[in-house]
């Protein structure tokens, strides 16, 4: 099957040298690409930018910066797959009005405004055949269960990984994740804290079994 992945944090202009980010490393987006590679899948990888090394035998990689970037390949890209797996720490908000000469300091505060990003999963369940298999992921502090299913819910998915974040020892950042994946019939599968990669293989063997 062909399967699209995101991964990633996205990055929002400021001006020229100065950029909104946050603390996705693309771990846990990677090792899904690779264990969907290694499963004998076709995998377009969409990835923000990072430092971690292509999985080999992937069928594309497409490196985008900004969540606007990532929203035009991921809606080119999906169409022709039979699953996607978005898995990016996309920007909810960017600057309104990214400067295009570099601001210089002054005595006072500075305000910047920020506008929303277009939600790309929720994008992707609007375009949705009901063969297509759409899988996101929620990175929560609290709640964890009623947020993920009113996320799955409201974006019209099949499955969503909901995951921790805020602890020291897993997410962001780290080698190892837990989490929980509710499917839209109603199956929930628990995974305790591991390395991501072996999380990775894990879900996918769930989600997408057999090629
Ligand atoms: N996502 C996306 N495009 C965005 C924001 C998020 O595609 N602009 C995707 C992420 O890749 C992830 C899922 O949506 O699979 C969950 O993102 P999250 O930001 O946690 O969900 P929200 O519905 O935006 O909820 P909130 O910010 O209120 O937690």
């Amino acid at each position: 099957m062909k399967i699209l992945v995101t991964a990633g944090p996205t990055r929002e202009s400021i001006d020229p040298v100065r950029y909104i980010t946050n603390r996705s490393s693309g771990k846990m987006g990677y090792a899904l690409a690779e264990a969907l590679v290694r499963a004998g899948h076709q995998v377009v990888l969409v990835s923000g930018p990072v430092t971690l090394s292509a999985p080999e035998g992937l069928d594309s990689l497409i490196r985008v910066e900004t969540a606007a970037q990532m929203a035009e390949s991921v809606k080119t890209v999906f169409p022709s797959c039979g699953g996607a797996v978005m898995c990016a720490a996309v920007a909810d908000y960017r600057p309104a009005e990214p400067a295009s000469e570099k601001i210089h300091k002054s005595e006072g505060d500075l305000i910047l405004r920020l506008e929303r990003t277009e939600d790309i999963l929720l994008s992707l369940g609007r375009m949705k055949s009901p063969d297509q298999v759409l899988v996101g992921f929620a990175a929560e502090t609290e709640d964890l269960r009623q947020r993920a299913l009113g996320k799955m819910e409201r974006k019209n998915l099949d499955w969503i990984i909901a995951n921790r974040v805020g602890l020291p020892d897993r997410g962001f950042q780290s080698d190892d994740n837990a989490a929980t994946a509710y499917a839209r019939t109603g199956r929930v599968e628990e995974f305790p804290l591991m390395p991501k990669k072996l999380l990775a293989q894990k879900l996918m063997d769930l989600i997408f079994p057999g090629v």
